[in-house]
């Protein structure tokens, strides 16, 4: 069973505290490798097509670093279509063991050839071979036809590494905004949202990240006077989802800056 983490680890409070999403991001990856049975690396990619149809599905993250969020595909699939017309993408992870997600969203570009070529060369060959089998997202009459496919690769490629597709390759997403939560008791959530300052023009490495004061909590908005007896009560003996808006515990009068107060839930 994994270990279940308690409500009261908070965002990085009390560890050191990083201005830098990408250090706090690696922080949480390398605790969720540890804590999640499976695919601890698996996202939802979601994408938007020109006329702003949403779609989602799951990706593995295969490289992140400042520059972006990596992932690999068919790029003639659903998702590549969409890509193609959209160059925008938001990832989001969950771990449920430590109930926390993370959303990313930003600019979408191609991972180059010799990195697509790099990552394809470590994968199984079985998974070599399926990626020049599978035209993804493509509907087949039976899985009869695409284990014919398989078969047929495996006989084009005996003997001889297995080149990369031309039609499969990786995609990076910039980030312009991550954003971490982390679950608490009594759904007082915490978020804490990193967006990137600047047009990100020049040297990538002097990209830098305009990060609200760590004090930006989402905390329940109070009751209406009559009804707050009653909301205390219904707190103490059920978990039932309320609404809740954000507050700068600075500023309580104020919303956070950088974030949009909505309901909590
Ligand atoms: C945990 C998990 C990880 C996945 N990882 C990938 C991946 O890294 N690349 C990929 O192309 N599809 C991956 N898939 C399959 C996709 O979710 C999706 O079914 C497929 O890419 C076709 O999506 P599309 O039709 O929107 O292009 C994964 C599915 C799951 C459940």
């Amino acid at each position: 069973m994994p270990r279940r983490v308690p409500f009261e680890r908070a965002i990085g409070y009390g560890q050191a505290m990083t201005d830098d999403p990408i250090a706090l991001f690696d922080r949480w990856y390398a605790e969720a490798k540890a804590a999640e049975p499976n695919d601890p690396n698996a996202m939802a990619l979601a994408t938007a097509d020109a006329g702003g149809r949403p779609s989602v599905r799951m990706v593995l993250l295969k490289g992140h670093g400042p520059d972006g969020f990596v992932f690999y595909t068919n790029r003639g699939s659903r998702k590549a279509e969409a890509l193609a017309e959209n160059m925008q993408a938001g990832l989001l992870f969950h771990w449920k063991s430590l109930r926390r997600q993370i959303r990313i969203d930003g600019a979408v570009s191609f991972a180059s050839d010799a990195e697509s070529d790099a990552y394809f060369a470590t994968r199984g060959r079985a998974s070599q071979l399926g990626a020049w089998a599978s035209d993804q997202s493509r509907p087949l009459a039976d899985r009869a036809l695409f284990e014919d496919r398989y078969a047929a690769m495996e006989r084009r490629f005996e003997g001889v590494d297995v080149p990369r597709p031309p039609r499969w390759g990786g995609y990076r997403v910039a980030p312009e905004r991550i954003e971490f939560w982390q679950d608490r008791a009594h759904r007082l959530h915490e978020r804490r949202l990193f967006v990137r300052a600047g047009d990100g023009a020049g040297d990538r490495q002097r990209r830098r990240w305009r990060a609200p004061s760590h004090s930006d909590h989402w905390v329940r908005s109070p009751a209406p006077r009559r009804t707050r007896r009653r909301t205390a009560r219904r707190d103490r003996h059920s978990s039932a989802p309320h609404s809740a808006t954000c507050i700068n515990a600075e500023h309580p009068r104020r919303p956070a800056r950088g974030t949009t107060p909505s309901p909590v839930i």
